[in-house]
C-alpha cells in the first residue's frame, strides 16, 4: 500500500522517537555516575589482575566484597555499553572480560575521577548563571565564571589552597598527556622535536609530560613551568627543570615553546601576552624557534563526529571554569598567531584519531 509522507508524517516520526531520545538527557548523570562506581571498586583493576582472561560474576564479588545480584546489575548497565564484555562460562556461569573501553577505566581513573569530582561538577550547575549574566555586560571583572560562583575563587587559586584538589587536578591533567595526548603526538609528529635543544613546557602541570618528552628525545633539556603551588609539590625527574611563576609576567628561556591544553583558556588579548613573553625567551630572531601547541581547532563540517563533540564539550567547559576561555577554529588560530602576536607563520597539522591538533607558530 502506498504511504503519503508528508513533513507532519516526518514530525510525528520524530516526535515519538524524542519520547524515548528524552530520557538519555534525563538521565545524562547517571552513565557518568557508574563509571565513576566502577572506577572507585576498581572493578576493571580487579579483573586485569585475576589472571585469567574471564572472571564470574561469583569471583568478582567475592573479590569486591559486593552483593552479586546488585554486581550483576551494575555490570548489565556496563556491558550494554562495551564497557567489560559479559559471557556465559561451559559451567553455565556469568563471566567478564575487558574491553578496550574497560581497561581505560584503568589507565584514565584520575581523568574520569577529576571531571566528575563535586568541585567540577559544581562549576557546570552554574552555567546557565553566567548566560543570564552575559547580556550587555562587557566588563569581565563582572562576568559570572561558574567555578567561581561555586567556589568563590578562579580554579588556579582554589587549587593553590587545596592541596587535595591541586592534586587531582594534576594527577588527572597528567595522565590524560601520558595516556592519551603524548602517544599520539609521538606516534604520528615526533619529528616536530628535532633540533629543539631546550623546549619550555608554559603551563606543563606537575612536570609529567616533560618526563616523558626528554626519555623520547634525549638530546632536548626540559623546563617545566607552572604556578608556584604546582610545581613546589611536583615529582623531580631526570632532565626536567621545575620553575614557578606566572606566564603573563615572564616565560624561562629555551630554544621552543610548548603549550598543551592552555591557550583555550585565554582570549586572544592574554594570549598575546603570553607568547609575546615565549618570543623573549627563545629570543625574537632565532632562526627555527618556535612555539608549539597542542590545542583543539574547530570544524564542525569534520566527519569525525564523536571528536568534534569533545572539542565542543572543552568549549563549554572552557565557560565553566575560565574568564574568556574557547576553543578556536583554524581561522581564528591563524588569525591570533599571525595577525595578532606576529609570528611569520603557522601550521596546523590535525593527530589522527586525536581531539587536539599540533598547531606550530614560527618566529622567523
Ligand atoms: C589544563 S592544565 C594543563 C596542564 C598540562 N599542560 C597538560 O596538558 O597536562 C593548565 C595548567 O596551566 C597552569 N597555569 C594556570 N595559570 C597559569 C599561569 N598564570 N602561569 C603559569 N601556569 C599557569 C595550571 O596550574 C595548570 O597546570
Amino acid at each position: 500500500m502506498e504511504q503519503t509522507i508528508t513533513k507532519e508524517s516526518i514530525w510525528k516520526k520524530e516526535e515519538e522517537e524524542a519520547k524515548i531520545q528524552i530520557y538519555k538527557y534525563v538521565f545524562g548523570f547517571a552513565e557518568a555516575a557508574v563509571i565513576k562506581c566502577a572506577i572507585e571498586l576498581k572493578i576493571a583493576n580487579v579483573i586485569e589482575s585475576h589472571g585469567r582472561p574471564t572472571m564470574t560474576l561469583s569471583q568478582l564479588s567475592t573479590v569486591l566484597i559486593c552483593s552479586p545480584p546488585l554486581l550483576f546489575r551494575i555490570m548489565r548497565f556496563l556491558t550494554h555499553r562495551g564497557i567489560f564484555k559479559e559471557e556465559i562460562t561451559p559451567e553455565n556461569l556469568i563471566a567478564y572480560s575487558q574491553t578496550p573501553l574497560s581497561h581505560m577505566l584503568i589507565n584514565v581513573a584520575p581523568l574520569l575521577l577529576l571531571e566528575n569530582s563535586p568541585e567540577i561538577v559544581a562549576s557546570w550547575q552554574n552555567l546557565s548563571a553566567r548566560l543570564q549574566n552575559s547580556y550587555n555586560n562587557n566588563d569581565d571583572s563582572d562576568l559570572l565564571v561558574p567555578f567561581e560562583v561555586a567556589h568563590g575563587k578562579d580554579i588556579w587559586s582554589y587549587g593553590a589552597r587545596n592541596p587535595g584538589f591541586n592534586r587531582m587536578f594534576n594527577e588527572g591533567l597528567a595522565c590524560n598527556a601520558r595516556v592519551i595526548t603524548l602517544p599520539a603526538i609521538l606516534e604520528n609528529c615526533g619529528d616536530i622535536f628535532n633540533g629543539v635543544e631546550s623546549l619550555v613546557d608554559v603551563g606543563g602541570g606537575n612536570g609529567t609530560t616533560l618526563s616523558v618528552l626528554v626519555k623520547a628525545f634525549p638530546w632536548m633539556k626540559g623546563i617545566n613551568f607552572d604556578l608556584p603551588n604546582v610545581v613546589l609539590t611536583s615529582e623531580k625527574y631526570d632532565g626536567v627543570e621545575h620553575v614557578g611563576g606566572n606566564m603573563l609576567d615572564f616565560v624561562p628561556k629555551a630554544d621552543a615553546a610548548f603549550f598543551m591544553w592552555i591557550l583555550h583558556a585565554w582570549d586572544d588579548e592574554d594570549c598575546i601576552k603570553i607568547l609575546k613573553n615565549c618570543k623573549e625567551a627563545i629570543g625574537e630572531n632565532k632562526a627555527g624557534g618556535k612555539v608549539i601547541i597542542i590545542d583543539s581547532v574547530i570544524d564542525e563540517n569534520e566527519e569525525n563526529k564523536m571528536a568534534t563533540d569533545i572539542r565542543l564539550t572543552l568549549d563549554i567547559m572552557m565557560m565553566t571554569r575560565s574568564r574568556k576561555g574557547r576553543e578556536r577554529t583554524a581561522d581564528e588560530w591563524t588569525q591570533l598567531l599571525i595577525n595578532k602576536a606576529g609570528f611569520s607563520r603557522c601550521t596546523i597539522t590535525p593527530i589522527p584519531a586525536a581531539v587536539p591538533s599540533i598547531i606550530q607558530a614560527f618566529i622567523s
